[in-house]
């Protein structure tokens, strides 16, 4: 029997359909609704912040909170240039400059280059938990206090942080840890994503984990962003199912941005499966690919943990030491033509014509070519089968033999 392997396929099962139904069935509810508020106060205790918003994508999270905190043409936020390009686009969108800096050998922003790229026009730094491992998030925040004679801020909220604002893409890192703390407990405010190929999906969708240090109130940002994600309405559609409570005020010039209950339906019933179920398996295949592949040297394996860090196991990003960027796209065909889906993680911005046009340059980041030049990502997720992954890990060794031409034991 052939086997082949999809890159990714989303976890539907029939726990995911039962708490669809429910929704469709037995709750009268479609936009945002009972469930929407479950997801939120469950996330938020699972992440161990004190509130969380449901949000559409990360993108438009994301982009929330930049506009929470003021961002304008003219600010600039600094990301990793190694990432996916939402990151970037996020700040674009609101007319701020990007600054991007170069990774490091664990795919995530390089902390020592970011001093020199702090100016009294940083408002935000976006690190990003590359496939779910986490950022030295201490080395940041020491950074972040040491460049604050630098700080300028231009709004009530900047004024109130008094210093740059890290919001933390943790689009792969739910249920992350770093010194014992779970993502979105990590820094001010993080940003998940539950697009179909995530840890946890809602099919599209984000949260924001608010996470800010006084003197901010969290609940109180909270019932900002509640309105603000709503066309600045000052009550929901459950707030107005309230006796006497249909008058509603509009006090902000919001965005759409609200999750609706059929998604946080899907994304409940996996999260109360992710830890102790969903997470420690993804963990587990991830494993199966590490012992399979650890005796090649040619196979740069990814990092599952550190002394202080557990990825979330998002993505295996296997690079291939030593191979060109045409032998990884030759392994990548040759895997593709033995039923293996695979991806690349990821090609760099700085590379598409997009950023090339607004003057970024690949060879200022010399990193990010490098990991992206020797990586494939192979499929992980919660439907996965452990023959499949020894297919998989086979299939690997042999297009890596292939291509190279190399005698492998
Ligand atoms: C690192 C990273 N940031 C941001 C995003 C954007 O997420 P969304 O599609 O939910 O806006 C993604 C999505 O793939 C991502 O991988």
């Amino acid at each position: 029997m052939s086997i082949s392997v999809p890159y990714c396929l989303p976890l539907i099962d029939e726990a995911v359909v039962a708490e669809m139904n429910d929704t469709l069935l037995n709750t009268g509810w479609l936009t945002s609704g009972p469930k929407v508020k479950a997801f939120e106060e469950e996330l938020a205790t699972f992440c161990g912040v004190e509130k969380v918003l449901a949000v559409n994508s990360w993108n438009s999270g994301t982009q929330l909170m930049l506009r929470w905190f003021g961002i304008k043409p003219g600010d600039e936020v600094i990301i990793p240039a190694y990432t996916y390009s939402a990151t970037a686009l996020a700040a674009i969108n609101l007319g701020a400059k990007v600054i991007m800096v170069d990774v490091g050998d664990d795919f995530n922003i390089d902390i020592e280059k970011i001093a020199a790229a702090i100016t009294p026009k940083t408002k935000a730094i976006i690190p990003v938990d590359i496939g779910g491992l986490p950022c030295d998030y201490f080395e940041l925040e020491k950074l972040v206090t040491m460049h604050q004679h630098l700080f300028m801020p231009t709004h009530p909220n900047q004024e109130a942080l008094g210093r740059i604002l890290i919001l933390s893409d943790a689009a792969h890192s739910i249920g992350a840890t770093y010194n014992g703390k779970r993502s979105g407990a990590l820094t001010d405010v993080s940003v998940f994503s539950f697009h179909s190929v995530k840890n946890i999906t809602t099919g599209e969708g984000g949260a924001v984990c608010l996470n800010l240090p006084a003197p901010f109130d969290n609940q109180e940002v909270y019932k900002f962003l509640k309105h603000f994600h709503l066309y600045g309405q000052t009550k929901s559609a459950l707030d107005k199912t309230k006796a006497g409570k249909w008058r509603y005020d509009i006090v902000s010039p919001g965005m759409k941005a609200n999750m609706n209950d059929i998604c946080a339906s899907v994304g409940l019933s996996q999260l109360r499966r992710y830890e102790k179920e969903l997470l420690p398996h993804r963990q587990q295949l991830f494993t199966r690919y590490q012992d399979g592949l650890s005796a090649y040297d040619w196979a740069y394996r990814p990092t599952l943990k550190t002394a202080d860090k557990i990825s979330s196991a998002h993505l295996y990003m296997l690079r291939f030491r030593s191979v060109t960027e045409d032998q990884r796209d030759a392994i990548i065909d040759y895997l593709t033509e033995n039923k293996v889906g695979t991806s690349v993680h990821y090609i760099p911005m700085a590379t598409f014509t997009y950023f090339k046009s607004i003057g970024y340059d690949i060879a200022d980041y010399p990193n990010t070519y490098k990991n992206y030049a020797q990586e494939i990502t192979l499929p992980l997720y919660n439907t996965l089968s452990e023959e499949k992954v020894d297919y998989v890990i086979d299939q690997t060794i042999k297009a890596y033999k292939t291509v190279t031409k190399k005698i492998i034991a």
